[in-house]
């Protein structure tokens, strides 16, 4: 099973569009995904209402409870977990990390957003885990944008995701519609990002437990 936090204290950064559209890419390639919203807005939750009982799953959980929640989706065959949290530091956010195999912080590519990783930064390297950060509702195209973003991010000591979620109004629409970019426009670039980046991810993870079996 494999579990990923979504975390930024950030608000708006891009968290719970990363984490629904995650958890469809990975239930789209054969996974059975849930996503654990631990944010008291229960955003990721209205999205699930939305969708009635279309996978992925939603579920709710308060911070203390994470941990319980992860043993009995495992128990009852999730096998790619997704957990989204709310801005601004709090137990959500830690207690997310602390079960995750990987962290994603989604951030807007922009200097503002970019200083405010350093508090999820720093979260992320108390309970050493393997953390990127993703760059989310930037330009399509602005390369020196990016170049000035990645040297900022590795500035803070951590890696930029390769894949990013550039600003596509399909991720709007589909939300409104209770479905994933996926379900909304399978022919899209927004689908063909977010596939691509849930490959990268479980590289990621596969390389991570890889190295921890090497020890
Ligand atoms: N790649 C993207 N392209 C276009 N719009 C996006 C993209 N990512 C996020 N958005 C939009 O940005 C807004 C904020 O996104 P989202 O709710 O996912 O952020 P969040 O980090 O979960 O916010 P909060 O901190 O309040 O929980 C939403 O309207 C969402 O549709
Ligand atoms: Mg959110």
């Amino acid at each position: 099973m494999t579990i990923i936090a979504i975390v930024s204290q950030k608000g708006g950064s891009g968290k719970t569009t990363l984490s629904v559209n995650l958890a469809a890419a990975a239930e789209a390639k054969g996974d059975i995904a849930l996503i654990i919203d631990t944010d008291p807005q229960a955003t990721a939750s209205q999205w699930g209402a939305w969708r009635a009982d279309k996978a992925p799953e939603v579920i709710d959980s308060a911070p203390p409870r994470i941990q319980s929640k992860v043993d009995a989706a495992k128990v009852q065959g999730a096998t790619f977990i997704v957990i989204d949290t709310p801005p601004h530091a709090d137990s959500a956010a830690s207690r997310a990390v602390e079960v995750a195999d990987l962290v994603l912080i989604p951030c807007r590519p922009s200097a503002f957003d970019l200083a405010a990783i350093k508090t999820t930064v720093s979260l992320v390297r108390l309970f050493d885990k393997p953390a990127y950060v993703v760059f989310t509702a930037g330009p399509t195209h602005a390369p020196r944008m990016y170049e000035e973003a990645v040297e900022l991010v590795q500035g803070f000591g951590i890696d930029p995701c390769p894949n990013i979620l550039p600003d596509r109004a399909v991720y709007r629409h589909a939300s409104a519609a209770g479905a994933s970019v996926i379900e909304f426009d399978p022919e899209g670039k927004a689908t063909t990002e977010i596939t691509a980046l849930h490959k990268w991810t479980i590289s990621q993870v596969n390389m991570s437990t890889t190295t921890l079996e090497g020890v």
